[in-house]
């Protein structure tokens, strides 16, 4: 049967957030990977196996993520294996969209082009700042000279993506930016110029309380709504909102040239129609991006040889029928915004 489970808050399952890997070619200090690939990582055939139960519970995007996703050899391979889950008609359960979220710095001509040809529909790029110090300082480079590298590659990754064919003006390639204040604030502006001279749809995200290693306090958070009133006062604004289940609130700008969003997880929680599940690279799956660490459902004991696709999936909608996270909503009203959070390089944002 194709029943889509609610979880708990009524929500359905509708996005499955595949971590490739933890491991990551950057140290950006907002989210500080250790380094740590976790024991255990699972096959190609196991992958499948997770994202098959997850389009059959009814998962319509696949986000693959990291640490840094490109690190993984056998990203296109799977891009390419999951391309039979693709839905044959709207009614039917199916996957509508393969994503990838890449800090860049591997995406050489050839390798978008591989993944365009493997059958990845989207690419967001991490960029946050503009100058080869911001860059350096956000990234965890060591100095100004690794900062100008960073940036030139990602400059270079947005070229290739696009020569590839993931169009900007159709929303397959956009930008984030996580925005530190005290550390990128001054780049808000530098960076909603250069998304908007390449035609790309840059989202400003606030700095989150996501795992115990980046030092969060709330002084940190440049709100959503500073980042628009700098931009707005050079080009105003005009809000488009937030479409069902994004974490994205949308703007347009004025004059025409394109469009801007913001991630307002901190300001502006939007918990109450989130749709995505978490799995890890070794296979734990998690409800939410500020679960307690260890707090997963491993899901390996369904993913043996001789294990079942209908147990699996019997297990994975139990965990969403059990969901009732909604941690971004109650971070400001209870005790547990102190309470620990797995990583973020682990969980794949
Ligand atoms: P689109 O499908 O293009 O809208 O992508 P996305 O925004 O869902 O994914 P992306 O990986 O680009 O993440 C953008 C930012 O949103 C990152 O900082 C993520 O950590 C954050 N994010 C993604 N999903 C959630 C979520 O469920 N809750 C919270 N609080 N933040 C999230
Ligand atoms: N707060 C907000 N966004 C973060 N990201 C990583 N760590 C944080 C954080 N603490 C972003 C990355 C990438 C996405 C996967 O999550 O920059 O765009
Ligand atoms: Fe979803 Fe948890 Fe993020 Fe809320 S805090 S939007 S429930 S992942």
């Amino acid at each position: 049967s194709h029943v889509r489970p609610n979880d708990r808050l009524g929500r359905p399952l509708g996005v499955l957030r595949l971590s490739l890997t933890a491991r990551c070619n950057l140290a950006c200090p907002y989210c500080l990977p250790d380094g740590k690939e976790p024991p255990g990582l699972l096959t190609l055939e196991q992958r499948l196996g997770v994202i098959g139960a997850a389009v059959n519970l009814g998962a319509r995007s696949l986000r693959l993520t990291g640490g840094e996703p490109l690190l993984h050899g056998g990203l296109e391979e799977l891009i390419a294996a999951v391309q039979p889950l693709r839905a044959t008609h709207p009614e039917r359960p199916g996957l509508r969209e393969i994503a990838l979220t890449s800090n860049g710095l591997l995406l050489t001509a050839e390798r978008a082009q591989l993944l365009r040809a493997a059958g990845l529909d989207r690419i967001t790029l991490s960029l946050d700042g503009t100058t080869a110090g911001s860059v350096a300082r956000m990234t965890g480079l060591a100095d100004t000279a690794a900062g100008e590298r960073a940036l030139a590659a990602v400059l270079a990754a947005i070229e290739h993506a696009r020569a590839a064919g993931f169009d900007p003006a159709r929303g397959a390639l956009k930008l984030n930016a996580v925005i530190h204040r005290g550390a990128n604030d001054d780049q808000v502006l530098p960076l909603a110029a250069l998304a908007r001279e390449r035609g790309l749809e840059l989202r400003l995200i606030e700095f989150m309380d996501v795992g115990s290693r980046n030092g969060w306090q709330s002084e940190a958070v440049l709100s959503a709504a500073e980042m628009l009133e700098q931009i707005g006062s050079s080009w105003p604004l005009e809000p488009l909102g937030r479409t069902a289940h994004a974490t994205a609130s949308r703007w347009r700008y004025q004059d025409g040239r394109g469009s801007l969003a913001v991630v307002a997880s901190v300001s502006a929680p939007f918990c109450g129609d989130c749709n995505r599940l978490r799995v890890t690279a070794d296979g734990v799956a998690y409800s939410c991006l500020f679960a307690a660490p260890g707090s997963g459902l491993d899901l390996k004991p369904w993913l043996k040889e001789e294990s079942s696709a209908a147990e699996l999936k019997l297990a994975i909608a139990a965990l969403w029928n059990q969901r009732s996270d909604r941690y971004s909503e109650e971070r400001n009203t209870t005790k547990s915004a102190n309470s620990k959070h797995a990583e973020m390089a682990y969980l794949g944002g």
